[in-house]
């Protein structure tokens, strides 16, 4: 059932509570935020708030400070950057909870933007701690939560603050959970998953759900190895989980039980080594050498998982499909990723690495969807319950 939502509650004039998912890539050396996408991604839920007068006190983590101040995680540069994006004035606080806070934001004045503090220099946050939670309610009149990249974690200011505060969902929780939920629901067919990435543990969950949905399931990135271990092949230096040789062997008889074309690579890169000076061969899975590994897909797998691609009605994307980040191992994951932005299809990009990919290629604009969750878009399509996302109301009650 859909979730309520900051249309259905009136806001004007206010204090409204608004979680966000600030949770953005930065420079490791100058500290600059290298992709916004995450805070433009608010800017709906921003603007219909103070369009309306109410008063917006924003509140986010920023990476995994465990419990202490962190200082290169302050909050500070995503309030400038910001207050640039929406052309106003955006406060930031010390802290998130205590008197200094209640002031600041007591003193916020109709259509008025605050952000506080990390959220995750309180340890009580990832804690769920319910006095932690009960603060940062005394804060406001009401909880929206536009987070979707944190509702698979139940934390203080993502569950605990729901038994305080009357709570909605912002809007762009509510197209994450639309989209997600429509290519579980309701895909076109054909349907195809397309799945690379490290590792095929964190995938599984996701795989067993929409085995029985898709029409395609393309294998590449690391986590094609650990399949192609399962088939026998020598996979050389190539991260293999052996612990998950079984449930692998088990999904290429599910999907072949369930008439899901499921295709691994049928020639791969291969390096020595991975590093900007790594030169890459092309070779066929059967002649992977002992003393090399996989870095990304070969020409061949190119062509047939394109051509699978282009039958496609629904795509869903997420794990890029080699170590992109070197230029010379990143054909396979570019490749790809040109032709889906010229599909006349729904695709829909999960979070993470494939966002990053994509808005880095400037495509972002051709997909129909790109997630802001990474763990979290893994989880819904999963089929789990997400508890930011349980914690909320159902729009009829
Ligand atoms: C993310 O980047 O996936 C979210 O912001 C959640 O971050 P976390 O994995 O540190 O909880």
């Amino acid at each position: 059932m859909a979730k309520a939502t900051i249309r259905d509650i009136e806001i004007s004039s206010k204090r409204v509570l608004v979680r966000v998912d600030f949770n953005v890539p930065l420079d490791e050396e100058t500290g600059v935020i290298t992709d916004d996408s995450r805070i433009r991604a608010t800017l709906p839920t921003i603007r219909y708030l103070t369009s309306r007068g109410a008063r917006v006190i924003l509140c986010s983590h920023l990476g995994r400070p465990k419990g202490k101040v962190v200082e290169k995680l302050r909050l500070a540069t995503v309030a400038q950057r910001l207050s640039q994006i929406l052309g106003q004035p955006v406060k930031v606080t010390k802290d998130c909870v205590g008197s200094e806070v209640e002031r600041v934001a007591a003193g916020l004045k109709p259509g008025g933007v605050l952000l506080l503090e990390n959220i995750r220099f309180h340890p009580e946050e990832e804690k769920n701690d319910a006095a932690f939670a009960q603060g940062l309610a005394s804060l406001a009149d009401l909880y929206v939560n536009d987070a979707f990249g944190t509702c698979h974690r139940a934390h203080a200011s993502v569950v605990g603050i729901t038994n305080y505060l009357p709570a909605v969902a912002g809007l762009l929780l509510e197209k994450e959970i639309k989209t997600l939920g429509s290519i579980l629901e309701n895909p076109a067919h054909p349907f195809a998953a397309l799945l690379g990435g490290a590792k095929v543990g964190d995938k599984i969950s996701m795989i067993e759900n929409i085995i029985s949905k898709v029409d395609y399931i393309l294998v590449g990135g690391g986590m094609a190895a650990t399949f192609l271990k399962a088939e026998s092949y020598e996979t050389g230096q190539s991260l293999v989980e052996g612990d998950k040789l079984k449930v692998a062997v088990g999904l290429l008889e599910k999907a072949s039980r369930n008439g899901v074309c499921l295709l691994l690579p049928v020639d791969v890169v291969i390096a020595g080594e991975i590093s900007p000076e790594a030169k890459g061969e092309t070779v066929s899975i059967e002649d992977i050498p002992r003393d090399k590994r996989i870095v990304d897909i070969g020409p061949k797998t190119i062509r047939i998982f394109q051509k699978s691609l282009l039958k496609c009605k629904t795509v869903f994307w997420n794990g890029p499909m080699g170590i992109y980040e070197t230029p010379q191992f990143a054909a396979g994951t570019k490749t790809l990723a040109r032709v889906l932005a010229n599909l006349d299809a729904t695709i829909v990009i999960g979070g993470g690495s494939t966002a990053e990919v994509i808005i880095e290629m400037g495509l972002a604009d051709k997909m129909s969807f790109v997630s802001t969750g990474g763990g979290a878009s893994l989880d819904f399509l999963s089929g789990k319950a997400l508890p930011g996302i349980e914690a909320l109301p159902d729009r009829e009650s």
